[in-house]
């Protein structure tokens, strides 16, 4: 039978410092698992800010460094082979918002959009990809994306647009790497009371009134929910699953809020 244990396996993400990262992270290590975890701070303060949430160190090791660089993704990698000798899933987790009118929208922010969400998923999902057909490795890609993807969230047109791109890169890859047993899927998380959400949350009032009536299950998404889809789409639980869109949004998709 098939449970939610993590033990022995080996698994990556990138932006593992960022507010939904920190929960995965902690979810992860504490169900068994051991992590390579990117972002972009020195390691010495990413050392601190896992302690601080209570992350079991010695079973991480972190790589500072930008993933929208081919050369970086494939260190995070390389690191995973050197350090633990495996790579079983790859969490293609990065992202930015930037907020903007698409007819406003330059066409520099419009690059630095797509690259951060978009290209950096490709970049890391390749690496791995590459590595796990070499290695004779049946595993898992896993890309964070977004309810916006389905139901386009006002002045974010290009993120929205990032994230639906990736939704189609994942079953993209999905149908590409089957042949070798590597599945891919999507974690697409709601409005979270944590992270980039919860920023704007916190300072925008229009933000606010808009995502309150957003929700139909009433509240932000806890970040233990976040956590509890990508434990589950890591565990053998979810091994007969590719091509597929793990949608936990409280319902946000199901109409738009206008
Ligand atoms: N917070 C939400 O409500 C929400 C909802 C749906 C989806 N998401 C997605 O979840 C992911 C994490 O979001 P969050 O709210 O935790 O944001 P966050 O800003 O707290 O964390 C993002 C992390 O990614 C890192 N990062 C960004 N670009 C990078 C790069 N090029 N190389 C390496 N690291 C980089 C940042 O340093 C940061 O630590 C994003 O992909 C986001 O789109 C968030």
């Amino acid at each position: 039978m098939n449970t939610l244990s993590l033990d022995g396996k080996v698994i990556l993400i990138t932006g593992g410092l960022g507010a939904l990262g920190l929960g995965i992270v902690h979810r992860l290590t504490h169900a068994g698992a051991r992590m390579v975890i990117g972002d972009l701070l020195p390691a010495p303060k990413a050392k601190e800010i896992l302690k601080k949430n209570n992350i079991p160190v010695h079973a991480c090791e972190y790589l500072q460094g930008d993933v929208s660089k081919p050369s970086q993704a494939k260190e995070l990698v390389d690191t995973a082979f050197r350090k633990f000798k495996r790579l079983d899933i790859a969490l293609c987790h990065t992202g930015i918002v930037l907020v903007g009118d698409l007819v406003d929208f330059s066409e520099k922010d419009w690059d630095r959009q797509i690259t951060a969400n978009t290209k950096t998923a490709f970049l890391v999902a390749q690496a791995a990809a590459r590595r796990m057909i070499k290695s004779r490795i049946k595993g898992k890609l896993i890309f964070t994306s977004s309810w916006v993807a389905h139901a386009p969230w006002p002045s974010i047109g290009p993120y929205n647009t990032s994230k639906a791109a990736m939704n189609q890169l994942m079953r993209s890859f999905a149908r590409e790497l089957a042949p070798h047993g590597i599945r891919a899927n999507v974690v697409s998380p709601g409005i979270v009371g944590a992270g980039m959400a919860k920023r704007q949350w916190d300072i925008d009032p229009v933000y606010r009134a808009r995502a309150k009536r957003a929700i139909p299950l009433g509240i932000m998404q806890p970040l233990d929910s976040v956590a509890d889809t990508f434990h589950f789409a890591c565990s053998n639980m979810s091994d007969y699953m590719t091509g597929t869109i793990l949608l936990a949004d409280g319902g946000c998709s199901l109409y738009p809020m206008d």
